[in-house]
């Protein structure tokens, strides 16, 4: 399992400027809200105080109406939420501008993993690259229920409706590996439908991109042959595409496994992608991941070792 502490992104620290503006505008709530808490819990507690009931006290004087202060307490709050208004416009405006040309990639949400696909024809799955320093266009689609889409340190969180396609502008200043999640809750497995956004300098986006185009190599050992054929033999090629045939233009049903040995995790950021742990899933993903849409395919030691050995071919 992956170390939480690593896969929760905090949402205080954007690395990009639609993520910062995100992160000031709540500081700044922050800050107006504790200025208003702290003058009314001053008040409240001096009026408890002075005027408590003390024996004997005679009745203050009852006084009613008094127009400045009624105009005061009008204005005063009415100037905070226009403020608190401008700061939000402006926040929006950096965060989330309208989508001004076509997009650069496709991300589509299922139950529980997300689907990748980029105009050159690469598709991938729960792990989306894309090159630094700027601003990079994601549409979003679903394919079954609504889902929504938060990498925290690259921009905003956008609910995605089927139906109803949507978009989110992500950028990263710097090179790295930032995580994200679904943030609505999505059926049994919600939570493991993460989602990891790999930025790479421009060159190296690019080799990447040439790189998912290209068919994995032939297997060139046995037990990866035997792999191969028990690949085509199972039903797996009907949900799952390797290689050519991976590029069709629709929704998939399982996530495209033509680079599957590149990525760092299977099963939408539930396992660390290893050759131990593909076997686990392989040998019981309803265990693991209870309901998702990969049956247990009753396979015998022997085969999934074979497929691992395919599998880790997959490059
Ligand atoms: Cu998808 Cu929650």
């Amino acid at each position: 399992m992956l170390d939480l502490r690593e896969a929760v992104a905090s949402p205080f620290d954007g690395q990009s400027p639609e993520a910062r503006a995100i992160a000031t505008l709540f500081s700044q709530t922050l800050v107006v809200c504790g200025v208003i808490f702290a003058i009314v819990a001053v008040l409240v507690g001096y009026c408890v105080l002075a005027f408590r009931a003390r024996k004997g006290a005679k009745e203050p004087p009852q006084t009613e109406g008094h127009t400045r202060l009624e105009i005061a307490w009008t204005i005063a709050p009415l100037l905070v939420v226009v403020g608190l208004f401008v700061l939000t416009a402006r926040a929006m405006a950096a965060a989330d501008p309208p989508a001004d040309r076509p997009a650069d990639m496709t991300v589509i949400a299922h139950q529980w993993w997300w689907e990748a696909r980029y105009p050159s024809g690469a598709v991938t799955a729960n792990e989306i690259h894309m090159p630094t320093g700027t601003p990079w266009l994601v549409d979003l689609r679903s394919d079954d229920v609504i889902h929504d889409f938060w990498v925290a340190e690259l921009g905003r969180k956008i609910d995605i409706i089927p139906g109803h396609a949507t978009h989110v502008w992500l950028q990263a200043d710097k090179a790295g590996t930032y995580t994200g999640a679904c943030a609505e809750y999505c059926g049994s497995q919600h939570a493991w439908m993460r989602i990891t956004v790999v930025a790479q300098s421009p060159d190296e986006f690019a080799a990447w991109q040439r790189h998912e185009l290209a068919s994995p190599p032939p297997p060139s050992t046995d037990a990866a042959s035997r792999g191969a054929q028990l690949f085509n033999d199972h039903t797996c090629s009907q949900c799952h595409a390797i290689g050519a045939t991976a590029n069709v233009d629709r929704a998939r049903i399982a996530p495209d496994l033509t680079h599957l040995a590149e990525r760092t995790t299977l099963a939408a950021g539930l396992l660390d992608n290893t050759p131990d742990n593909l076997g686990r899933w392989l040998k019981s993903p309803q265990s693991l991941k209870p309901s998702c849409h990969m049956p247990s395919l009753q396979l015998t030691d022997a085969q999934v070792n074979d497929f691992v050995a395919y599998f880790e071919t997959l490059r």
